[in-house]
């Protein structure tokens, strides 16, 4: 249709993952365990719950543009509220980024097979994006900075990365720091940074603030609040006060800051929920290793498994599908022999630990007859 630019032609629409209802309504069972969208099993935060039905009776006013959350975020992290901005969710505020700083003939750098959310965004803004090969499941740094143009504008990096769970650690991106111009803003996308954060090597971007990188966290993650869409940004005043133009003004909505705020100060939570996923992640890490399939250590809330064809990796989807394990098959982000599984609850764990041995053996049984 010649109304549509042909980059917003060939994009996919992002395919959600499957729902619980639809599972279970397809395969007719009771027990399903959702581990496809790296969400928290234990459910929101209990504090947020309460702050979300306080914030109820306000709802007639416009939302505040996320001021209230800067300001404690601010307070938090010991920044100037002109360092921080407020969105729905981290992916709205890459929706702001690129709109705010890409122009027609800038160019867009990442790893291949890089968090879906981002490749749809950038490339829905019609520049040219640019991927360098992983280095066994981790960024290249050493290649992303040597491919760097006069065109690159933005360079993107999750920390931990989704889909593979990898973090690389501070000595790695000081090196890469050193070789990117100050004309290049760097996103660093760091959803899954209060999982990695203990480990000593993750450089938790807040110990040094650079003019040209901006931080983006969230609460959809641990805080378990990715159904109200909340996150925020840290970066350079000027990178702010740019972003907050582009922004829709009434972003992030009232009871997504009600509910950030809360989630914020929930430390008991924050502690029960990191301490679920440690378990998670040693639990299933080791049971896939023990069943021989190749599983990539983790530093988030999820473990890439990678399998020997795209075949397989669609036959063991359906079948723990069938058995009321959702996880999620990476062919849409370009990984189309890979599946990636959330930690769950120990009890999801388990299930889905069987459901994965038996689908496993069966599909080794099925690709040996062949
Ligand atoms: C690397 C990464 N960044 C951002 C997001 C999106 O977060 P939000 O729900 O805050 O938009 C996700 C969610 O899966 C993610 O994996």
């Amino acid at each position: 249709m010649s109304l549509v630019p042909t980059y917003i032609e060939a994009l996919r629409p992002y395919e959600a993952g499957r729902s619980i209802e639809s599972v279970r309504r397809q395969y007719n069972l009771t027990r399903i365990a959702k581990l496809a969208s790296n969400e928290n099993p234990l459910g929101p935060s209990p504090r947020a719950i309460e702050a979300l039905q306080r914030s109820l009776t306000d709802l007639n006013f416009y939302p505040t543009g996320g001021l209230q959350l800067r300001e404690v975020l601010a307070r938090e992290f010991d920044l100037k509220l002109e360092n921080v901005i407020a969105g729905s969710g981290s992916e709205g505020i890459i929706s702001n980024i690129i709109r705010t700083f890409l122009g027609d003939e800038d160019e867009v750098l990442t790893t291949e097979a890089a968090f879906i959310g981002f490749q749809v965004l950038a490339r829905s803004r019609g520049v040219k994006y640019r991927t360098v090969p992983y280095r066994d499941w981790h960024y290249d740094l050493v290649a992303l900075s040597q491919a760097i143009t006069p065109q690159t504008k933005i360079v993107y990096l999750a920390n931990p990365n989704n889909p593979t769970g990898t973090i690389f650690t501070r000595h790695q991106f000081d090196e890469f720091y050193r070789h990117v111009p100050e004309r290049v803003l760097i996103i660093l996308d760091e959803a899954y940074f209060e999982y990695a954060k203990d480990n000593p090597k993750y450089p938790d971007s807040m110990h040094y603030r650079y003019d040209n990188v901006i931080t983006l966290r969230t609460f959809s993650k641990i805080y378990g609040l990715a159904g109200v869409r909340i996150g925020y940004g840290f970066a350079h005043e000027e990178l702010i006060r740019n972003l907050l133009k582009v922004k829709l003004p009434f972003e992030p909505s009232t009871p997504a800051q009600a509910a950030g705020i809360a989630a914020l100060s929930d430390k008991e939570f924050l502690h029960r929920s990191l301490e679920l996923n440690a378990r998670g992640l040693h639990d299933l890490t080791e049971a896939f290793a023990a069943c021989g399939a190749k599983v990539v250590p983790s530093d988030a809330n999820f473990v890439m498994l990678e399998l020997a064809s795209e075949e397989e990796a669609d036959r063991i989807f359906e079948q723990m599908l069938s058995q009321g394990v959702i996880v999620r098959p990476l062919k849409g982000f370009g990984l189309p022999h890979c599946i990636r599984v959330s930690t769950g609850t120990d009890e999801d764990n388990q299930l889905c630990v069987e459901a994965f041995r038996r689908s496993y053996a069966t599909s080794i049984g099925a690709s040996h007859t062949r």
